[in-house]
């Protein structure tokens, strides 16, 4: 197992190159040492996220993450790079969870990598590649400027300052989700694109957070909630403070797998409704609604200028 070092930065002084020591990475310009454990390097600066855990979760991250990369993200690149080679594109999983979708982008011929601050890191040692993951914050990435091609946040932004794994914001969340979004940028290359998903603020019904842990019910939530964000908030984000060009909210098609709910018959028969809802939002001639109430889940894209 090879871990190339070239791409990183110490995340701690932001922006030193490591060096591998002994189980460590080292940084040479402030001697901070990093562990490497059980061959994942811990490269946390700041917090940890304490989310969910469990079999029956991870095994749903593990499917979705697998569907998202083959049907969604893979497709996707291909469209925006057209010719090129996957070998010589370089994409990041920014809060990559369980890295089932780093996995199968990394099988694609892709140099795929995935980071994350919660508790999934003891499932990478299983994936194809574990040389490519890092234990890491979101606000503090332990990556050379301009290193990727294509990075990607599914379902992040909104859970960075908020008060443990819920949906309350903490009062310094806009700072800490700025740091996120400006590493994201920091590590995203000239002309490479940025892709972020997550529930739309401004749908009322928010179908992929629960209300209670215990019950799969919607949240039902103000279209005015800090939690998540609206297409105007990622706009202003990527295109007015990041800079970015050629902004767009994507269609939804391809993105969710239904696993959960395809396990049971009510919700098979809660899914038609709503695999017709996220059809509609995937039509050229409906893709003015995407930004509205009326969609649920949002992709946005932009292109680093
Ligand atoms: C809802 S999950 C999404 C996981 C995966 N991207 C997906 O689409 O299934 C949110 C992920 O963000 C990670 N996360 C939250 N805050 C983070 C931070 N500050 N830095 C890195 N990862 C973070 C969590 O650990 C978790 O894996």
């Amino acid at each position: 197992m090879s871990r190339d070092v070239s791409i990183l930065a110490c995340p701690k002084c932001g922006g030193a190159p490591l060096v591998a020591a002994e189980e460590s990475l080292a940084c040479a310009g402030c001697d901070s040492r990093f562990p490497i454990e059980d061959g994942i390097p811990d490269l946390l600066v700041g917090e940890r996220f304490h989310d969910e855990s469990g079999c029956d979760v991870w095994e749903n991250e593990e499917k979705t993450g697998r569907f998202l990369a083959t049907s969604y993200l893979a497709p996707l690149i291909e469209r925006l790079f057209g010719d090129r080679d996957p070998v010589s594109l370089r994409v990041l999983s920014i809060g990559c969870g369980v890295g089932s979708d780093v996995e199968v982008l990394g099988s694609r011929g892709y140099e795929a990598y995935g980071a994350d601050a919660g508790g999934r890191p003891q499932l990478w040692r299983r994936r194809s590649f574990p040389e490519r993951f890092y234990f890491a914050n979101a606000k503090h990435l332990p990556f050379r400027s301009e290193t990727f091609d294509f990075v990607f946040l599914c379902c992040v932004i909104p859970h960075i300052g908020v008060v443990g794994d819920t949906y309350e914001t903490t009062p310094d969340h806009a700072a800490q989700r700025q740091a996120a979004w400006d590493e994201a940028l920091r590590v995203l290359k000239r002309g490479g694109h940025i892709l972020l998903s997550a529930p739309n603020k401004r749908c009322p019904l928010d179908l992929f957070h629960r209300k209670f842990h215990w019950v799969h019910l919607p949240r039902v939530h103000s279209p005015w909630e800090t939690f998540l964000l609206s297409v105007d908030e990622y706009r202003e984000q990527l295109v007015v403070r990041g800079g970015c060009r050629d902004f767009e909210v994507l269609p939804l098609e391809g993105y969710w797998g239904f696993f959960i709910s395809s396990g049971y018959w009510f919700g098979r028969l809660l899914q038609a409704p709503i695999r017709l809802l996220f059809k509609l939002m995937s039509w050229e001639s409906t893709r003015w609604l995407r930004g509205t109430f009326l969609n649920p889940w949002l992709v946005v894209r932009a292109q680093k200028s």
